[in-house]
């Protein structure tokens, strides 16, 4: 493998101190060497995190850096698009957190700027990478729940200030773009299937969109419903029923995945529920949980594969593809809240030509 990949990191806000800043530092295979803020203050704290690094206020400074192989890239929405392009207009590698961009013409902007580069563009569905969920793609790639009936998923976040950008759509906010863009990912990864149909609602009430129900159809026809909030409690939780079981996962709460038998068998469910907690309790995962930042050990995995994948010079995913592809299903999960219809997803595939929502029925 090649040496460490040296890094800028861009955007050094909330996510960025929490987690990035932490995880960036001490991965292996990584060095964090410059870092860029418009902001003095949180300059200054990044810095003092990780001395030694160089600074700038304008990240264009960063990207001209020739030592700079790769950045990462954790800004407000509507810079997304703008960054990642003079990015990899500079052949960096890049890893954008989500969403690609807030709009589908600047996603393929994105797109047609990373196309025949040759480098790595992931996008930030770090919760791929969470043991849980990859644990529920296994189940249900083994068929333990039978022929699946349908799914029910909630993310939600406990109100907080939310800064002036995140308050608006037109600056990137709203619970859509924030929470709904994970659990679409996390559906097309762990089935492997595309959506095609979208029914949506918003609803604002602290800032705007800051909560929506969406009714995804899957092309083999998989309902999936879900509940996605800035103002309500921290919940990050999965339902799948199928005609021989039900799974279940908080991602906050749980230690493993649970599953329900459909005869309700309580006594057989205890004892394998305590046999899985204390499997938990023996295994890895819940140490990773405990010390990763922020109890979330996917953060760490995925800007490790981030940096093998530039290391080994390996396709990595997800990439900006799978970005492209959770946006087209947020901007038809808007027009049908807009409308009132439901929207279809046509084109799939057609990223560069346009993958279009069409509206089909009330
Ligand atoms: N994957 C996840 O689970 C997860 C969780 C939280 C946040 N995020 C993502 O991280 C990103 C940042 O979110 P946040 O909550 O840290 O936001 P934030 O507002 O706290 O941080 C954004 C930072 O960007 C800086 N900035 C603004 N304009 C700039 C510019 N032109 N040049 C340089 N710096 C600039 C701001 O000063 C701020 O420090 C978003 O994309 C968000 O979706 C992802």
């Amino acid at each position: 493998m090649s040496p460490a990949v040296k890094i800028g990191l861009i955007g050094c806000g909330r996510i960025a101190q929490l987690v990035h800043l932490d995880v960036l530092r001490r991965l292996p295979g990584a060095e964090l060497v410059a870092l860029a803020d418009v902001d003095p203050r949180r300059r200054r704290e990044a810095s003092r995190r990780v001395p030694g690094t160089a600074a700038f206020a304008d990240y264009h400074e960063l990207l001209a850096r020739p030592e700079v192989e790769a950045v990462v890239i954790c800004l407000p929405h509507a810079l997304h698009a703008e960054a990642a392009i003079a990015a990899l207009q500079q052949g960096k590698h890049v890893y954008l957190e989500k969403p690609l961009a807030t709009n589908l013409d600047d996603a393929r902007r994105v797109l047609s700027a990373w196309r025949d580069t040759g480098v790595v563009g992931m996008i930030g569905f770090n919760y791929r990478f969470n043991a849980l969920y990859q644990t529920v793609k296994q189940y249900i790639q083994e068929g333990k729940l039978g022929e699946l009936v349908s799914v029910r998923s909630v993310f939600s976040a406990a109100p907080r200030a939310l800064p002036a950008w995140k308050q608006q759509r037109q600056s990137g906010g709203g619970a859509l773009l924030d929470l709904a863009l994970h659990h679409i990912d996390l559906v097309r990864f762990v089935f492997e299937q595309e959506v095609c149909e979208v029914f949506a609602q918003l609803r604002s009430q602290r800032s705007e969109d800051d909560s929506a129900v969406l009714h995804l159809r899957l092309v083999d026809g998989l309902l999936v419903q879900s509940f996605f909030s800035l103002s309500a409690i921290e919940e990050d939780r999965f339902e799948l029923y199928g005609t021989a079981g039900k799974l279940a996962v908080d991602r906050h709460r749980s230690f493993n995945v649970e599953i329900t038998d459909p005869a309700c068998a309580h006594r057989a469910r205890l004892g394998r529920l305590g046999r899985r907690m204390w499997a938990a309790l023996r295994g890895p995962y819940l140490w990773d949980k405990l010390l990763a930042p922020r109890r979330e050990p996917s953060y760490r995995a995925a800007l490790l594969q981030f940096v093998t994948a530039v290391r080994t010079n390996l396709a990595v995913r997800p990439n900006f593809q799978d970005g492209y592809r959770s946006l087209a299903v947020v901007a038809a999960a808007e027009q049908s809240a807009r409308t009132g219809r439901m929207v279809a997803l046509t084109g799939l595939g057609e990223e560069d030509s346009g993958g279009r929502a069409q509206t089909v029925r009330a």
